[in-house]
């Protein structure tokens, strides 16, 4: 029996004090996710049980209990103070997917601090401009990442304190850096957890949008009522799990259901600090004996690509309840699963910004391969007209995806922009910016993104981040950038651009193009192609039209080219 059981019934009259309940919170009441995650498992009877079993690169273990994890914890949260950090100040985390991080994440919260985390993979300028925004007073890293930190430390002067966990001290510390060794750090039994209350911000994840600058989405410890439950319900996490959740906590879903989720509920997760292979992946759920696991589409394709041969090599019976998130999941990902798991991938719909799962497969409920399912109990949903905003009553008519907004992990804001933050709320709606459908039955069908981002490997890539990192480069004279179809990743970035007289278009150009605007680039964002173009199509005002070229990349019609410079 699933932990939902009836979708219907559970949907019936509908309440978040079903989650408040189970979680002894009442209105008004102190709630610190931190606490939550780790203090109170402990208090109800679970001190010994495990936590994290975490395996790095060539085998290297280490696990942690839930006693373990609260008295870690609470050594950070201390340090933290120690070092003059306060409540509301953003203190960012910058590491691999080690322990440090997963727990390091709770102490911060513990000490009424807001969490940065940010995917350990960005180079100097991505990172920068992330904490530039937040105004970050701390970061914590380990000893590969501080050279990335030390770049721009001089343009930081609100960051006070580098907290490196692995210093070996071979190499002298420099100014504002300091050693932080969480297995190492005195033990500290109890640690008065800073009284949050329900609206205090818990943790900014930074998501890309189509124009500006990344956006600092503001999440608060009320949203703990959202991630407990759709963990309990759509997860289906039980007490004798052992649960694997494939996403970096650089992003949203590695902190909503990588450790506030399965750690609320006193769960068991594993963690995977390495590389993907599909072998190594598979002999982790062999080895570890997975039984519920959460990931992304872009992995399941490649894994398919591995071929079903591969799936025999290995004891996989320990899975029972398999779900996925971040992009469109096709019809074939969700059908291959079945066929060599004996399960199927149930697809999961939410953003940085939800905070939470919103439409989702449910355990128990009829599959339709290709359908995001239905929303959560609780979450109001629809899709839009385009044009007048009012919800759509024909069947399968598509539109734009509204929420009504009034769940408990939606964001309250964006860092330092409220202009922005505002313009995602129309008409009594909150707008996620996807397109979609709803059929008889109440499935909603994905259609595609209502604006220009790219959604490459289940990230999100901004075209004007990759344009202005290319504008940057003294041959370029205009780019314009959009995705192209793409068998794994579902789409890739593509690069056009014009070149400044003087300039041969040519491979050793393109090399130099790319080499230069990999510094500036989280790995993820950079281009896939660049292709040499005369002009760049435009509108007569000169706004470069994006769409014509993706249009042209996805064998589509461009459509109404009337407001076109150079047709
Ligand atoms: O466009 C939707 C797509 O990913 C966006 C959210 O990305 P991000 O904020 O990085 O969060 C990803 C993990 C929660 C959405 O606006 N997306 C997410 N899930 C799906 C999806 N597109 C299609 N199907 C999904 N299941």
């Amino acid at each position: 029996m699933s932990n939902i059981g009836s979708y219907e019934e559970r949907s019936k009259n509908f309440d978040w004090s079903i989650s408040e309940k189970k979680l002894d919170y009442k209105d008004g009441d102190a709630i610190n996710i931190g606490w939550y995650c780790s203090d109170r498992i402990c208090q109800m009877g679970k001190a010994n049980k495990t936590a994290l079993i975490w395996e790095g690169l060539g085998g290297v273990e280490k696990e942690y209990t839930f006693n373990d994890i609260r008295l870690r914890s609470n050594s950070i949260a201390s340090f933290l103070k120690e070092q003059g950090i306060n409540n509301e100040d953003r203190v960012c985390l910058f590491m691999d997917k080690i322990p440090e991080l997963y727990i390091g994440f709770l102490g911060v919260l513990k000490l009424g601090a807001i969490a940065q985390p940010l995917f350990s993979a960005f180079g100097d300028e991505s990172l920068f401009v992330r904490l530039d925004n937040a105004k970050t007073k701390a970061i914590i890293t380990q000893k590969k990442h501080v050279k990335k930190v030390r770049k721009i430390v001089n343009q930081m002067p609100y960051l006070e304190r580098i907290i490196i966990v692995d210093y070996d001290g071979k190499h002298p510390l420099r100014e504002r850096e300091i050693s932080f060794n969480m297995d190492e750090a005195e033990k500290v039994e109890s640690f008065d957890c800073f009284p949050t209350k329900a609206e205090s911000p818990s943790v900014l994840h930074y998501t890309s949008g189509t124009t500006g600058q990344p956006k600092g989405v503001k999440h608060v410890h009320y949203s703990l009522i959202s991630q407990y439950l759709t963990s309990k319900w759509v997860l289906d996490l039980k007490d004798d799990d052992i649960y694997w959740c494939t996403a970096d906590p650089g992003w949203v879903t590695g902190t909503s259901y990588g450790i506030i989720g399965p750690w609320s509920l006193g769960i068991t997760q594993c963690v995977l600090d390495t590389g993907f292979s599909a072998e190594s992946w598979y002999k982790f759920i062999e080895k570890r004996g997975v039984t519920v696991w959460y990931s992304a589409p872009t992995a399941i394709r490649s894994l398919m690509k591995a071929g079903d041969e591969l799936v025999k090599e290995f004891d996989l019976t320990s899975l029972r309840h398999l779900a996925s998130v971040g992009e469109p999941l096709n019809a074939e990902a969700v059908i291959w699963s079945d066929k060599v798991f004996g399960k199927s991938f149930l697809d999961t719909y939410w953003q940085t910004e939800t905070g939470s799962i919103m439409l989702t497969n449910f355990p128990g409920m009829k599959i339709k391969p290709g359908s995001m399912g239905k929303p959560f109990p609780g979450v109001t949903a629809t899709v839009l007209d385009v044009e007048t905003l009012e919800p759509i009553t024909e069947i399968g008519k598509a539109g734009l995806i509204g929420f009504k907004p009034d769940w408990p992990a939606l964001m309250r804001g964006f860092w330092a922009n409220e202009e922005t933050y505002k313009k995602k709320f129309k008409n009594g709606w909150y707008l996620p910016g996807d397109r979609a459908s709803i059929d008889s039955d109440g499935y909603y069908w994905f259609i595609g993104r209502d604006d220009d981002v790219i959604n490459t490997a289940g990230h999100l890539v901004s075209p004007f981040e990759v344009e202005s990192a290319l504008l940057e480069h003294e041959s370029v004279a205009e780019s314009a950038v959009v995705a192209k179809p793409d068998d794994v990743n579902m789409e890739v970035v593509k690069a056009f651009v014009t070149i400044k007289p003087g300039y041969t278009a040519d491979k050793d150009l393109e090399l130099k193009i790319m080499n230069f605007i990999r510094k500036k680039l989280s790995p993820l964002a950079m281009p896939q192609e660049i292709e040499y173009v005369d002009s760049l199509p435009k509108t007569r005002s000169g706004k470069i039209m994006r769409r014509v070229l993706h249009a042209q990349e996805w064998g589509e019609e461009v459509g109404d080219l009337s407001t076109l410079e150079n047709d």
